[in-house]
């Protein structure tokens, strides 16, 4: 880096996995107890700028247009990764937005930090590739490294390989071009986040084992249903995969609830609506929200149907998007 102020924006989507994540093989570097399967949204941003400055004396880092002292050591700890594969140790400035609610129940996280890692790459010019680029994304949050990708995503644990994970394209947008609404049912914020939520789960959770044993088949069955496009399969392993992690969520000590009354009640529904041969499926992550994925013909039917459900409070729409990028240069 020259002595100038160096200064990249990047942009990245969330993504929503369809073969969930939930446990830490390895707390200290986050590598995941599982490898997952996922999709990219293009309807919902984060867009970050870095501004690496030989003139600062520290990080700092502003989310929607406020400084958020309170989120900057996660962005230091992730800054600090990329600063040392470029052999720099200028400080920056992070200004990064969301167009979407946070309430929405879509990871920011995760395109929060691939979106970090790739303007803090380009801003230095240290060059490294997307695999690199991934499993540094990965340290921040474990669902990060999918949205370095766009499409259908897979993370793979790869224990002998250059890096603990290793995530990658399974089919790009266009190839498949599945539709997904999220029905907010709680604008909250939610009660256990993840990582304390994991924790507790591997630590009390008598199903959390076989969670984890179960985990590679269902990789490789939503792996085939992705590569044949094969709708039905895929719907029926990802609800699986999802009611497998809330089961094991639920057998913690405390149990951990993380659905509401409404988001059984879109649970029962998108269920009534494949039975009558609508191509929906659900999914549920760490909160409330319920999440539909559907065929694009059956998108207007799902919405309305999904809209109407009492304790609904908003929908989300969105296809699915490309990988994290950078997107403005300035030195
Ligand atoms: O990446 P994290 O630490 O926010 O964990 C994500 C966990 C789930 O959203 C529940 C599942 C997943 O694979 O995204």
């Amino acid at each position: 880096m020259n002595q100038e102020s160096a200064k990249t924006t990047a942009l990245a989507h969330p993504n929503i996995a369809l073969v969930k994540y939930w446990g830490k093989r390895d707390i200290e570097r986050n590598i995941p107890a599982v490898g997952s399967l996922s999709i990219t949204l293009d309807g919902l941003t984060t867009t970050t700028t870095v501004r690496f400055d030989p003139g600062l004396e520290d990080d700092r880092f502003f989310f929607d247009g406020r400084e958020a002292p309170e989120m900057a050591g996660r962005v230091t700890c992730c800054l600090d990764r990329v600063r040392r594969r470029a052999g720099v140790s200028t400080y920056a400035v992070v200004e990064s937005e969301n167009d979407f609610p946070t309430a929405a129940g879509l990871a920011s996280s995760a395109s929060g930090f691939a979106a970090l890692v790739v303007a803090a790459d380009a801003a230095l010019g240290a060059g490294l590739d997307r695999s690199e680029l991934a499993d540094l994304a990965r340290q921040a949050s474990g669902s990060a490294a999918r949205s370095l990708f766009g499409g259908f995503v897979e993370l793979k644990l790869t224990p002998d390989g250059p890096y603990p994970t290793e995530t990658g394209q399974l089919l790009e947008p266009s190839a498949w071009p599945l539709r997904v609404l999220v029905a907010v049912t709680d604008p909250g914020p939610k009660a256990v986040g993840s990582t304390e939520g994991m924790l507790m789960t591997e630590n009390t959770s008598p199903f959390y084992p076989t969670w984890v044993e179960s985990s590679p088949a269902d990789l490789s069955e939503a792996r085939a249903a992705v590569q044949r496009r094969d709708f039905e399969a895929l719907a029926d392993v990802s609800e699986s995969s999802c009611l497998k992690m809330h089961a094991a969520m639920l057998s913690a000590r405390p149990g951990l609830v993380y659905w509401n009354g409404t988001t059984v009640q879109g649970i029962r529904r998108v269920r009534e609506l494949r039975s009558g041969g609508v191509p929906v499926f659900f999914t549920v992550d760490a909160g409330p929200q319920l999440k539909a994925v559907c065929l694009p013909e059956a998108f207007e039917r799902v919405e309305r149907e999904l809209a109407a459900i009492p304790g609904v409070t908003s929908m989300v729409a969105s296809g699915l998007g490309d990988g994290a990028r950078v997107v403005g240069d300035r030195r």
